[in-house]
């Protein structure tokens, strides 16, 4: 989504703008741009595209000890010069960049433009600019934060803004209604950000912005209010340093890095939260009592694209451990359909970014209607981490890539941590808990047997690269792992690819299966292995090509399929993590093979702060 960058101190804004923007640049975004106030005016410089398109377009030299700076992914309005922000009002005279939807947009845009404003971009965002000039206007003697206040308290839907007016050159105004906003505190200067990473060079001292707090800004120092005026004292933290200091290395993109990393993300995942005295996991976050637990009725995770995927496999693996009926949702469907919150359900919110507005949304909507909500989370001191009563970090280090690997893998290993101290808790012998501790400590040695194929699955993927379409079907706790592969293909290659239930295919899609469209059919070494051999079978009966993703020795799958992938054995419970990293590498060598752009695919952004 957008990112956003502010600074006032006394150093040239512009370098500080651009640098900052350029560790923004993993979000993914289609335009950028930087004001300043310079000499007493404002300017202003957008391009379209990449930020060295901007780069480019700046003068050697801009002067200007206050500035804004913004990458946008487009809501409103196609990605190009004019769209791109900051925006400025008809006067030339306040500048804001903004990250958001600003739902009455059309409607206040109306009434500006019939009390003089000249728009010059089709967004919504650049009607904040007109309302705070016209407020300026209409109130001439009242403060710059309070016409501030009043033009926001007009606005609906959701903002992460920032405003410097040229008329004030020493103050910077942001404000934080859904989309998130941080001030950072250096020595003498400050900064606003919607994202520490953006900081990374500057400052680790934050304080974090919550809906409906305003805050006013100088070199020295801030204050914040709400809308209201009221006064907040606010708290700084530090960010931890490893979230800062993420650099690519020897690889040539971050998923690939990403991919490699996940025998040690898992290992951190891991860590100190195995007890082999008592054969269950330690997860002292929880803020639940053995009782508390005792108390759980069913379990309802909410997530989106692939933190939701890890969610169905959390649910499956909370189930079958745990008896708990358990089940997972996409966040913004269980959001609007008015659900059912019920006391004795344990809800889960899980995302690696922490700021996903559909998830937050539903955490909201459940702590709304009085239900204790855990999270799984990535980002410490993301807003959903805030919010939450209680969860397990996943320690899965910073994630730039806009295709989720390695976070992925660790929400899946924070749920099958989770699962077993559920399982314990309730009716999970000492012996089975045993065999999944020592199944999860191996896990990070297996993951790297996993991706030893790396060349194996470059040469797979050679092969099949050209294709149009594929299907990914699996049974059961493979279904989700069908889902994953699908969108990592889809994701960064751009090949269609669907997944369905391995036992679904007779109901409707095999009717596409061709010789032009192969399927990857999952095929862990469990029970319901003969029942996927036969639908391996059905599709080469159609002369679909094959190709098995299995843990299994089974002659079967060799002579049916055209090709094979393999992983290590593992306890079924974690199947879905290890059988998911031949699926990553399948579909980072078949973009590759397509000259795709890896780490910021088109049309996708990493953190998605907007509904
Ligand atoms: C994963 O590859 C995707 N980029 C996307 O589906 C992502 O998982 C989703 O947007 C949720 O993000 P979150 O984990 O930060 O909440």
């Amino acid at each position: 989504m957008c990112g956003i960058i502010a600074y006032t101190g006394n150093q040239n804004a512009a370098p500080i703008l651009t640098a900052s923007l350029r560790q923004l640049e993993y979000r993914g975004y289609d335009s950028s741009g930087i004001a300043l106030v310079s000499r007493g005016k404002l300017k202003t410089y957008r391009a379209a595209g990449k930020l060295a398109q901007l780069e480019n377009r700046l003068p050697n030299k801009i002067s200007g000890k206050i500035g804004i700076g913004h990458t946008r992914w487009a809501t409103h309005g196609e990605p190009n010069d004019q769209n791109a922000h900051p925006h400025t009002d008809t006067q030339g005279r306040i500048s804001i960049i903004h990250n958001g939807i600003i739902e009455n947009a059309t409607e206040l845009k109306r009434k500006l433009e019939a009390q003089g404003c000249v728009y010059t971009s089709e967004t919504d965002s650049e009607t904040i600019a007109h309302l705070i000039s016209h407020s300026i206007i209409s109130n001439p003697k009242m403060a710059f934060l309070d016409v501030v206040r009043l033009a926001l308290k007009q606005l609906q839907g959701t903002y992460g803004l920032v405003v410097m007016n040229a008329d004030a050159p020493e103050t910077l105004i942001a404000a934080r209604s859904g989309s998130p906003v941080i001030i950072g505190i250096g020595k003498d200067e400050m900064f606003v950000a919607s994202d520490s990473a953006a900081l990374s060079r500057y400052t680790r001292e934050v304080v974090h912005l919550d809906d409906g707090e305003i805050a006013s800004i100088n070199a020295k120092g801030f204050e914040v209010t709400t809308l209201d005026a009221i006064s907040m004292s606010k708290q700084s933290v530090m960010v931890d340093s490893s979230q800062l200091n993420y650099e690519l290395g020897n690889y040539d993109n971050y998923m690939f890095k990403e991919i490699h990393e996940q025998p040690e993300s898992i290992r951190r995942t891991l860590s100190g939260r195995l007890d082999h005295r008592f054969n269950t996991a330690h997860l002292g976050g929880l803020n639940m009592s053995p009782r508390d637990l005792m108390n759980v009725r069913r379990v309802c995770i909410l997530g989106c694209g692939s933190a939701y995927y890890a969610g169905i496999s959390g649910a499956d693996m909370i189930e079958t451990l745990a008896r708990l009926p358990s089940k997972a949702e996409p966040a913004a469907e269980f959001r609007y359909r008015n659900p059912v919150i019920e006391p004795d359900t344990l809800y889960i919110v899980v995302s690696q970014s922490g700021e996903t507005f559909d998830t937050l949304a539903a955490l909201r909507e459940i702590k709304r209607k009085g239900s204790h909500v855990l999270g799984v989370n990535n980002v410490v001191g993301s807003t959903i981490a805030r919010e939450v009563d209680g969860g397990i970090y996943m320690h899965a280090g910073t994630e730039v890539s806009v295709a989720s690997t390695k976070a992925y893998t660790s929400m899946l290993t924070c749920f099958a941590l989770l699962a077993l101290h559920l399982g314990r808790v309730r009716d999970l012998s000492p012996q089975q808990g045993e065999q999944l501790v020592n199944a999860l400590e191996a896990l990070p040695e297996k993951i790297k047997v996993a991706l030893e194929q790396n060349q194996q699955i470059k040469q797979l993927a050679k092969k099949y690269h050209h294709i149009n379409s594929a299907f990914f079907i699996g049974r059961t706790n493979a279904y989700p792992i069908a889902l994953e592969g699908a969108q990592k293909l889809k994701e960064i290659s751009y090949i269609h690819a669907e997944a369905y239930p391995a036992s679904e295919l007779k109901h409707g899609p095999l009717a596409l299966i061709s010789p032009q469209t192969p399927t990857i059919i999952i095929l862990p070494d469990n029970d319901l292995l003969g029942k996927s051999i036969s639908s391996l079978q059905e599709i080469r009966a159609r002369k679909g090509p094959v190709i098995a993703l299995t843990n299994a020795q089974n002659e079967d799958i060799h002579s049916l399929a055209d090709d094979v992938m393999y992983t290590p054995n593992t306890h079924p419970i974690l199947h879905p993590i290890i059988m998911g990293i031949p699926l990553q590498l399948f579909a980072y060598h078949c973009a590759i093979a397509m000259d795709r752009d890896i780490d910021q695919p088109r049309n996708l952004a990493k953190s998605v702060t907007v509904e």
